[in-house]
């Protein structure tokens, strides 16, 4: 239990260094008072552009992957069945994500931490990341709405994870309602304007 709490604050710490707010503050601006006020790769994109939004990208995946290694090397490993995912794995990636959202360098006021998840859906089991890609794609592509795509692609993953036949634990079924949860509550207000038809669309 220790170590899985070394996990969880080791991953929130790293997962504070929320990048779209640290590119922002380079471009002289703050990320938060602009666009859809969200600190996360789609506003960065909206706000400051594609460079800086490759950055944001490249920053949020790397520290999704370090997360996890911090949790892999950890030396807490619950092995369990046909799926190998390591349950420090798992909870140093959720305190990454945690801390995309909830920033502790940045007064609490972060992301919607999409991108952080996905990245440690990847790490926990590759099928998981790129189903949960594919169908974020494809959402998008038809509607144009990232929020869309985002929670469409996140609920999807919920419900693969109970399918026997991909025989994921308990404990990746709990991380993938954690994040479902995370991520529909930070994007309550995208859902509001989706409700109203007035969400942003994806536009280059
Ligand atoms: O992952 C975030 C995305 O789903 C929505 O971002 O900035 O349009 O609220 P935004």
């Amino acid at each position: 239990i220790l170590k899985l709490f070394a996990a969880l604050i080791l991953g929130y710490l790293l997962g504070s260094l929320n990048t779209a707010v640290i590119v922002g503050k380079i471009y002289g601006k703050d990320i938060r008072s602009h666009g859809s006020k969200s600190a996360g790769l789609t506003n960065t994109l909206r706000v400051l552009g594609k460079t800086a939004a490759i950055f944001v990208l490249v920053g949020d995946i790397l520290k999704g992957v370090i997360a996890c290694l911090i949790g892999l090397l950890l030396p807490v490993y619950f092995y369990s069945g046909v799926a190998m995912d390591s349950v420090s794995l798992l909870v140093a990636g959720a305190g990454a994500v945690i801390g995309h959202n909830w920033p502790i360098y940045f007064k609490f006021k972060g992301g919607k931490g999409a991108l952080t998840a996905v990245t440690v859906l990847f790490m926990a089991d590759w099928v998981m990341g790129l189903l949960c890609i594919g169908f974020f794609v494809i959402i998008i592509a038809l509607t144009r709405y990232v929020s869309l795509g985002t929670i469409c692609a996140i609920m999807l993953i919920v419900a693969i994870s109970f399918i026997p036949v991909f025989e994921h634990t308990l404990y990746f079924n709990i991380f993938a309602c954690v994040m479902a949860l995370t991520i529909i509550f930070k994007h309550m207000k995208n859902i509001q304007r989706l409700l109203s038809g007035t969400e942003n669309k994806l536009t280059f």
